[in-house]
């Protein structure tokens, strides 16, 4: 089976991207189904970029203020994905709005981590800090993260797996994130590794893992 060519989109630090590039080296001697072929950003000068230049990734910032409206932007990502022939395009902590061209061009060939249990605590601004609060907020006894296919809705395609973590009466923002982190870590090079073996597929608007015997 040909190896997945994957690319990254992140807006900051970039620890799950970290992840797939140890999982998924951009290297012709790797035995793995996929690999890290390309990372792009919304803008320069992040940790992400760092980590995809120290691996031998190569980089793209586009920024989608360069672009006149937002199809215009997404002509130009569909184009760079060409070039690089990518079969799956993962969001890890990109922050920008995905624009419906490019998602349609990758209807259920994009996927996103949200650091909360979809369908709760997701949607337009939870991102980052403002998750974990709302949760502690709601007095919410577990929490965790979701991997889910991108559409037009934020937070809202198939969801493909999910991980849960306790949350404790002592929590802070800051303890519950970096709990809920650590199984993020797991579960995005669990659920690429899926997609790249064929194991994943959405029947009826729904994402759903299937049995080793029938992939
Ligand atoms: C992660 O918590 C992810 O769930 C969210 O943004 C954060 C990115 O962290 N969408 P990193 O840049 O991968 O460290």
């Amino acid at each position: 089976m040909p190896q997945l060519k994957v690319a990254v989109m992140a807006s900051g630090g970039g620890t799950n991207l970290q992840q797939l590039l140890d999982r998924f080296p951009n290297r012709d001697d790797s035995p793995t189904e996929a690999r890290v072929a390309l990372v792009v950003s919304n803008r320069p000068g992040i940790g992400a970029l760092e980590r995809a230049d120290r691996a031998g990734v190569p980089t793209e910032v586009v920024d989608p203020a360069a672009y006149e409206n937002s199809s215009e932007f997404g002509e130009r990502l569909i184009e760079l994905y060409r070039d690089y022939s990518i079969e799956l395009i993962v969001l890890a902590g990109y922050l920008k709005m995905i624009p419906a061209n490019l998602i349609s061009a990758y209807r259920n060939r994009m996927i996103n981590i949200h650091p909360a249990l979809l369908p709760g605590f997701g949607g337009k601004g939870m991102y980052g800090r403002k998750v974990h609060e709302a949760v502690l907020a709601a007095g919410a006894k577990i929490s965790g993260c979701s991997v889910h296919f991108v559409d037009e809705q934020y937070d809202r395609g198939p969801i493909i797996a999910q991980r849960a973590v306790p949350v404790f009466h002592t929590d802070t923002p800051e303890s519950l994130a970096a709990r809920v982190l650590e199984e993020e870590h797991k579960l995005l090079p669990e659920v690429v590794e899926l997609i790249a073996a064929g194991k994943v597929e959405v029947v009826d608007g729904l994402a759903q893992v299937i049995a080793a015997d029938k992939a």
